[in-house]
């Protein structure tokens, strides 16, 4: 395996390769993005895995600076599962100059859930997902389910652009109780992490009153926000929406397979998202 820093050096290395399979990361590894490069290995002819905290993503309020960056260990999981190269390049490798330009996802998926409580979230994800698409040229890049909209907002973007890429989604890997993991999971206490399972399980509640034949989404919703805000959370939302654009469903989305259930909460100073498919 070998770990790459610049774009130069990124290209001369790839040039051996036609069918670059990538999973974009921002580090802090654990299985659940392992679980992508190995679903990434058999798609293309070189796995390649990048490393960067991008400060475009991030508010001025939220834990850019305090992100774990975790290289050595990252290096040694990524090396056990088989990927070919890393690619970790530092700020100025990336941004050598202020980003001015930038891509912009329509308001209408972008601005609404995560996009609403994080503006500009989406614009920076796609920025710096369209860079490193243009330094890696995959033939094949894979996103993570656990951040729904997130692989949605790629997908959309790939179609739109006619970038010569395809996207694929791997499933939510959890912990035992539930629990999806994710990177800021190492953020919680012993006692927040045992509550933490309680995101998961609220959403399986929402999804259980949808197959028990309730139409009010609306109350759905409310309930699990009481739910969860009653236990000491900060729910930012906790939502019932069609799969297919994110938007609230209709009379005649309730079919099977049409929906998914999203939710995004603080749990002390730890903001926790997840999601499950109806
Ligand atoms: P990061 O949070 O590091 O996640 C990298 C990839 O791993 C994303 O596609 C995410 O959906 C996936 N992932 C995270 N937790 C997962 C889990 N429990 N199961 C399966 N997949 C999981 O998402 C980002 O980084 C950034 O926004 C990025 C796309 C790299 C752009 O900066």
């Amino acid at each position: 395996m070998k770990l790459i820093h610049t774009i130069a050096e990124l290209r001369a290395e790839l040039g051996k390769y036609q069918r670059p399979a990538f999973v974009p990361t921002m580090g802090n590894l654990h299985e659940g993005h392992i679980a992508l490069v190995k679903q990434a290995k058999p798609l293309g002819d070189v796995t390649v895995v990048s490393i960067f905290v991008n400060r475009l993503q991030f508010l001025p309020h939220e834990d850019f600076g305090t992100y774990p960056r975790t290289l050595e260990a990252d290096c040694a999981k990524l090396e056990a599962a088989g990927c070919d190269l890393v690619f970790a390049p530092g700020e100025q490798d990336l941004y050598p100059e202020p980003q001015g330009y930038k891509v912009t996802p329509p308001t209408e998926l972008a601005d609404i859930l995560e996009g609403h409580f994080r503006p500009g979230f989406f614009t920076g994800v796609c920025t710096v997902v369209l860079k490193l698409f243009n330094c890696v040229q995959p033939r094949v890049a894979l996103f993570g389910a656990k951040d729904y909209q997130q692989q949605m907002v790629i997908r959309r973007m790939v179609a739109q652009l006619a970038l010569p890429i395809e996207i694929v989604t791997g499933a939510t890997l959890r912990a035992d109780d539930g629990l999806a993991l994710s990177s800021r999971n190492g953020y919680l206490s012993p006692a927040e992490r045992a509550e933490a399972v309680q995101l998961s399980r609220t959403l399986k509640g929402m999804i259980v009153a949808l197959q028990n034949g309730e139409r009010n989404v609306a109350a759905i919703e409310q309930h699990a926000m009481k739910t969860l805000a009653d236990r000491g959370w900060h729910p930012d939302y906790l939502t019932v929406r069609r799969r297919h654009d994110l938007q609230p469903p209709q009379a005649g989305d309730f079919g099977r397979n049409a929906l998914v259930v999203l939710g995004a909460a603080r749990l002390g100073s730890t903001r926790l998202i997840d999601n499950l498919e109806v």
